[in-house]
């Protein structure tokens, strides 16, 4: 596919993608791999999906890579996957900034062992500097917990006289979500067929298309990537009208 901004065949794309890349384990599984290499050719098709995003002038992309359940995963698995995000911070620092994609990450951070902490964070400056696309990378997340902080962080605010109780809408919890400034996902993929949203961006996720595939996110490539904004192009989004 030649190396140009591609729209749907049916309309534009949308500005913000979602995906809960699942499957890696089944993956490998199947092929008598150890788990950790299914994560591994997971971080391929994330290198590929961030090219097809590209292409399709996608804005924004975040990827569901750890959640806070993700924890109790035996240790092996949770050291490899931290060590993986490590190799892919380092790996893909320089094609990223070139493409001008801004990393940000959204989570319990103070969780990540301390040098991928310090990784991300000198990435997210640098990226942060000339930008025209966003990559977020939803790590020790769990949308919950999220939601439960901005709960506190709204309620410290009142009782500490700042904010008058009465004035709390939808917006107010909006802005106090880990990156109010960006806007609500129009789509969430979901790899290998579960029909779930496991914990992830229950608020931003109340009017966005749902794309499935029973792909196994390994397998995940360019080309399923645009069949799922040709499939967002064709619904008719209506937001409970009629
Ligand atoms: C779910 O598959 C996947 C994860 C818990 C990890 C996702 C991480 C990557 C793709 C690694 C690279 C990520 C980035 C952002 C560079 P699973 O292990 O639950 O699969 P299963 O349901 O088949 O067991």
């Amino acid at each position: 596919m030649e190396n140009r901004k591609r729209k749907t065949e049916s309309g534009n794309a949308p500005t913000h993608v979602a995906i809960i890349m699942d499957g890696n384990g089944r993956w490998a599984e199947d092929r008598g791999l150890p788990r950790l290499k299914g994560h591994e050719e997971g971080a391929r098709s994330v290198r590929a999906i961030l090219r097809a995003a590209k292409k399709a002038d996608v804005k924004y992309v975040t990827l569901y890579a750890f959640s806070t359940e993700n924890w109790s995963r035996p240790k092996a698995e949770v050291d490899g996957l931290m060590k993986l995000l490590g190799h892919f911070m380092k790996r893909n620092a320089k094609e990223l900034i070139e493409d001008k994609v801004r990393l940000r990450v959204m989570g319990q951070l103070e969780r990540l062992p301390k040098k991928l902490q310090s990784q991300l964070e000198a990435l997210m400056e640098k990226s942060a500097k000339d930008y025209e696309r966003t990559l977020i990378i939803a790590l020790s997340y769990g949308s919950r917990t999220e939601i439960a902080e901005a709960a506190k962080a709204i309620a410290r605010k009142a009782a500490a006289g700042d904010l008058d109780p009465e004035t709390v809408n939808e917006e107010t919890v909006a802005q106090h979500l880990y990156l109010p400034d960006v806007p609500d996902p129009e789509l969430m993929i979901r790899t290998s067929g579960e029909l779930r949203l496991s914990n992830f961006l229950l608020w931003q996720l109340s009017y966005a298309e749902l794309y499935v595939t029973d792909t196994y996110w390994p397998d995940f490539c360019e080309e399923q990537f645009f069949q799922a904004l040709e499939s967002f192009g064709q619904r008719g989004r209506r937001y409970g009208r009629i």
